[in-house]
């Protein structure tokens, strides 16, 4: 019924989500609020790994991207399940670290590093540091020579495929801010000259190709593209690598109407490419990894707001107006992503009052969802939006000076603040 198995509905017409009710998660820590599925995280976390063994014999690991959402419980939960971590700038990487996670699983990434975030992941002994473009390789070389190491580094690449996903989210076509390009023979003299360096040693390479991808095949383009790369810098430099990071990128459930592929599907499929190439290039099979975010906590997510008031102009739309909107989850008002929006102590009923639901920030836009269809809304209902865990409390601001709502984690009927939710005080805190 709902777009995630961690979702429910109790015998008072709640929704619930690993058990807890949402209706009274709502009144014990106030809205709005963000509520992760434990259960679900770990559970999607077990199903990447064991494809792993399963179609690599355990040689390689998901890494989960920890843009996706970052705190310091989410780094011990994803970590506990064996997955490595993806950070991209300095504060997730101080993120990770504060979590207790090992340096040397951490793979920072970025198309524009500073100066201090370099040496800080150097410093930290960051087991990976994927870089960028040729500038930053430089950079990563004279810090190296100034400190007498050297770093383990990888590069990503463009592999210079279209995934067919929104234009803002898409990375892997050679018009992209991110990586080297394959086709320009930027990527292989860049290889070399990281290769010839003292200072560094390329241990691998990396390719992210976009996000809310729904279809296998771009993925098994990337994973054959890569490894005709990976085969020429064996073949021409003599140079064999130690992985090849495939990134992440597939697509969840917003809507019920969304065609999510099993993640096992992807995996099968990318893997019998990878094992043909190799083949083909008689390679031995390097060791793989997938870099997934929105996968991993996205359907465990949902945000619960308070209706706050409905605002109906005739002739043209009702206003569900929430306490949470673009400072929170600025989704819609980005790239008009879509959810499911559904009142949460009326779950069982049918949805058939078509709402827009908007924020309380100072923006026509400040929108989180437009013309959906729930049950027939009431000031003070809780409503809930589904498949909030990915790119919401991470992307969130004090837009209108709002405080950042609290985050709890649920698992089997019980829960715990994982975020607290910010104060004003937290608001002054920097001013002077
Ligand atoms: C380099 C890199 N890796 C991994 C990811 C995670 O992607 P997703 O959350 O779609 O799985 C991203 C997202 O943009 C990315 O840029």
């Amino acid at each position: 019924m709902f777009v995630s198995d961690c979702l429910g509905v109790n015998e008072k017409g709640h929704l619930t989500i690993s058990g807890c009710d949402t209706v009274e998660l709502a009144k014990e820590y106030g809205t709005a609020l963000y509520v992760m599925s434990e259960d679900k995280i770990r559970d999607t976390c077990r199903r990447y790994k064991s494809s792993f063994d399963k179609y690599y014999d355990g040689h390689g690991a998901p890494i989960y991207a920890s843009k996706a959402f970052s705190c310091k419980e989410i780094c011990r939960i994803v970590t506990s399940e064996g997955l490595e971590l993806e950070v991209v700038s300095g504060g997730e990487l101080y993120t990770a670290l504060a979590a207790g996670v090992d340096a040397k699983r951490i793979h920072f990434q970025g198309n524009n590093k500073s100066v201090q975030e370099l040496e800080y992941a150097i410093e930290s002994g960051v087991g990976d540091l994927v870089v960028d473009n040729i500038s930053e390789l430089r950079r990563i070389e004279k810090i190296a020579e100034r400190k007498g190491v050297v770093v383990s580094i990888s590069m990503r690449i463009k592999p210079g495929i279209d995934a067919h996903t929104h234009e803002f989210i898409r990375t892997g076509q050679i018009d992209s801010k991110f990586g080297f390009a394959l086709e320009t023979g930027e990527a292989f003299e860049a290889v070399r000259e990281a290769v010839l360096s003292e200072q560094v040693d390329l241990i691998g390479l990396h390719c992210h190709i976009g996000s809310q991808i729904f279809d296998k095949s771009p993925f098994v383009l990337a994973a054959q593209v890569m490894l005709k790369f990976y085969h020429q810098i064996y073949k021409e430099l003599g140079k064999k690598l130690h992985h090849l990071n495939l990134g992440g990128g597939f697509g969840i459930k917003y809507k019920n109407a969304d065609a999510a592929v099993p993640y096992e599907n992807y995996m099968s499929d990318v893997s019998a490419a990878v094992h043909a190439s190799c083949a083909e290039y008689g390679l031995q099979i390097p060791r793989i990894y997938i870099e997934p975010g929105r996968s991993i906590v996205g359907e465990a997510g949902i945000t619960l707001y308070t209706v706050g008031d409905i605002k109906t102009i005739p002739g043209v739309r009702t206003y569900v107006a929430v306490d949470g909107g673009m400072f929170e989850n600025p989704r819609y008002a980005l790239y008009q992503s879509d959810y499911t929006c559904l009142i949460a102590n009326r779950a069982s009923e049918p949805a058939k009052f078509r709402a827009t639901i908007a924020g309380k920030c100072c923006e026509s836009g400040d929108l989180i969802q437009v013309g959906t269809k729930i049950q027939t809304p009431q000031v003070g209902d809780t409503l809930a939006v589904l498949s909030t865990g990915a790119y919401n409390y991470s992307m969130a601001s004090n837009y209108n000076r709002n405080p950042r709502p609290a985050c709890v984690m649920v698992s089997e009927g019980k829960s715990r603040v994982v975020i607290k939710g910010e104060t004003y005080v937290d608001l002054i805190r920097n001013d002077i």
